[in-house]
């Protein structure tokens, strides 16, 4: 079947994490984006968990303008936690990467490969003690096609480069729509998971905030989120608006999982 075999390869590129693997999503939208694209973009998060343990990773996605059709489809930046076994800390990784086909790494700290095993290119930086924290993950053009990935500290202000891809000749600025968030658990990649899996999920705490950007009169919104994968209504999820001085709206604040288990 002609049809079957050309429209799977795309299925699978669009989305973004097998089936088992997703707990959250969360589409985000910016107003008056320019047609070319916008050439920056912010996102706060936070992230926490108890007890510490490898393998949450929560990030937002970005679509480009002008991207070939079956290249794969968007770039990516976020949090990774792990367990630092010397402290018993959390520790996170900074993470920014493209499934883009045709991304090259230009920075000592990128791969070919993305995240999960996919084609195109990711970006690892050295890991922070963080947790409960917020970090903003900027996504900025630095000049063409090529795209730096940069985490600030909000508490230190300490900030640091992810790295620099470079995207396909040709392909323009970030979308103002069709991006979302999305929170997964790691650990659950493997065919054979543990039928019960779903009620092993440590406790996790999320915040996504609104993105933001320099062009002007440019105005970001974090979406409400929702459950996705095969865990819906297994995970104890919780969401709610996040305030700033109590009407504000900035963002999401998210939960799921439950204290004491370890995601095996
Ligand atoms: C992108 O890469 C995938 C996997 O190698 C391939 O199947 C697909 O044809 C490529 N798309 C384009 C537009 O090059
Ligand atoms: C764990 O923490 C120690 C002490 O802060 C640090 O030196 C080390 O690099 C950390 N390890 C990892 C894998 O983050
Ligand atoms: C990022 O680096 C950390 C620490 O070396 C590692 O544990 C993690 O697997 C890396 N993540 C990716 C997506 O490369
Ligand atoms: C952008 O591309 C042009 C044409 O290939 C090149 O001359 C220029 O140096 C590039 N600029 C940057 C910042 O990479």
């Amino acid at each position: 079947m002609k049809l079957t075999s050309t429209l799977l390869p795309l299925a699978a590129l669009v989305q973004f994490v097998p089936a088992t693997l997703a707990l959250i999503d969360a589409t985000w939208s910016m107003t008056n984006a320019p047609p070319g694209g916008l050439s920056d973009i912010t996102f706060p998060m936070r992230i926490d968990m108890h007890p510490y343990n490898d393998g949450y990773f929560m990030a937002q996605q970005v679509q480009f303008v002008k991207v070939p059709t079956g290249s794969g489809g968007f770039a990516y930046i976020g949090l990774e936690t792990h367990m630092n076994s010397t402290t018993g800390q959390i520790a996170l990784s900074a993470i920014f990467g493209s499934t883009m086909n045709r991304t090259e790494p230009a920075s000592a700290s990128c791969r070919h490969g993305a995240h999960q095993g996919r084609e195109g290119v990711v970006c690892n930086t050295t890991t922070w003690n963080g947790a409960g924290r917020e970090y903003q993950l900027e996504i900025k053009n630095t000049g063409n096609t090529t795209w730096a990935g940069i985490v600030r500290d909000t508490v230190t202000g300490q900030h640091l480069q992810i790295g620099v891809l470079t995207l396909e000749d040709g392909i323009g600025g970030i979308m103002g729509d069709e991006g979302k968030g999305m929170v997964e658990w790691t650990p659950w990649t493997d065919d054979d998971v543990n039928p019960d899996h779903c009620d092993t999920l440590p406790y996790g705490s999320f915040f996504l905030g609104n993105p933001t950007t320099t062009h002007e009169s440019t105005v970001g919104t974090q979406d409400e989120a929702h459950e996705s994968g095969d865990c819906i209504d297994q995970v104890n999820f919780v969401t709610e608006p996040a305030l700033a001085f109590g009407f504000l709206r900035v963002g999401i604040d998210m939960n799921c999982g439950t204290p004491g288990q370890t995601g095996e």
